[in-house]
């Protein structure tokens, strides 16, 4: 293992050793592609990706478990996401074989920067983009696909303590009919300016509402949401605007092996600024528990602020099977082979 201070990780970027790279033609299918050492590449000035924002981008973590064994948390999952927004984005998907043969070679060229079991992730970023050069707007004439990984700690700042959200007055994240379901990298900069402007204010970030109503939270920047009523989980639903989740998919699953009742439905902000708990998750957020949340002149502090017991147990349970503390019943783990 490298001998970095892995509990001062935060989640920014540390470059690792090697990059994993694939190029494609448009019209030709996908061969598998090489590690490289990681490093700057060359681009054209006319590339669809810097153009257009033809990309796409996932986000995945593989860990390190408390048997030493390092796995990833159901990376065909990711797969098939990054496929679904490449056909939105009218580039080649990706197969889910060639993907998962690429992170796994990834992570074990990187193994020794994979952080020691609870003091963080080996967080990996697969990116797929439009890389040959185009001039009216139309998918380029080539793809890349590339992966980096880097070490990273907390998301959120204070780890497991209580976030304060501001709901966005002024912005929305998505509309129907456009790109919020998909991981295109064109969603997250124009968020930038309203989180800027929350933390400023002394914000963790800001909640987005819908754009046609302007009532209902759809997500928390780059997290989704869910609140907790009388024992009830309720988490909007996926209407098209809000990213589908593999952390929140998973939660309704886990919640409702242990019990729980959960809803996905329309979330008012009124309903949950009403609830008793509120968290929001995410690869990179995990769970993070939510201390309150402001509405204009409206605050609402979730019981002390801090940490509620839903949000403690599902935070408990979610990184129990990640560490493998806790069994996998669900077959979530996905071991990276030692590929020698
Ligand atoms: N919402 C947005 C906008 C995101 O970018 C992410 C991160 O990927 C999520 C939600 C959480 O998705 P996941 O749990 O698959 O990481
Ligand atoms: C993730 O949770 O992996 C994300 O992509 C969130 C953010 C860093 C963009």
């Amino acid at each position: 293992m490298k001998d970095i201070d892995w509990d001062a990780l935060t989640f920014s970027l540390t470059p690792t050793d090697w990059m994993y790279v694939a190029e494609v033609n448009a019209g030709e299918a996908w061969m598998p592609g090489s590690l490289q050492p990681y490093a700057n590449f060359s681009i054209s000035p006319a590339a669809g990706v810097l153009n257009y924002g033809q990309g796409l981008f996932e986000g995945m973590k593989a860990y390190r478990t408390e048997a030493d064994r390092i796995v990833f948390f159901r990376p065909e999952e990711n797969a098939r996401r990054m496929q679904a927004g490449a056909d939105r984005l009218r580039m080649p998907p990706v197969p889910e074989s060639l993907f998962v043969d690429a992170i796994e070679q990834v992570v074990h060229a990187n193994r020794d920067w994979v952080p020691p079991c609870g003091r963080g992730a080996l967080y990996v970023r697969p990116i797929l983009f439009g890389s040959g050069p185009v001039l009216g707007v139309a998918p380029a004439p080539s793809f890349t696909f590339m992966i980096y990984c880097t070490p990273v700690g907390p998301y959120f700042k204070g780890g497991m303590s209580a976030i304060s959200l501001v709901i966005s007055e002024d912005h929305h994240r998505a509309a129907p009919g456009g790109s919020g379901g998909v991981k295109a990298i064109g969603n997250y900069a124009p968020g930038m300016m309203p989180s800027y402007a929350a933390k400023a204010a002394g914000f963790a970030e800001v909640i987005y509402l819908d754009a046609e109503t302007h009532t209902c939270i759809e997500e928390v920047g780059a997290a989704n949401f869910f609140c907790v009523k009388d024992g009830v989980l309720s988490t909007p639903s996926l209407t098209g605007t809000i990213l589908p989740g593999i952390t929140r998919a998973s939660i309704i699953e886990l919640a409702r092996h242990r019990g729980l009742e959960v809803r996905e439905e329309r979330v008012t902000a009124e309903a949950a600024m009403a609830a008793d708990e509120a968290f929001c998750c995410g690869t990179a957020a995990v769970i993070s528990p939510i201390g309150s949340i402001t509405h204009g002149e409206q605050v609402t502090t979730y019981g002390d602020g801090t940490p509620g017991p839903v949000t403690m147990d599902l935070y408990a349970h979610l990184t129990g099977l990640q560490a493998e503390r806790e069994e996998d019943h669900f077959g979530w783990l996905h071991e990276v082979p030692d590929l020698g």
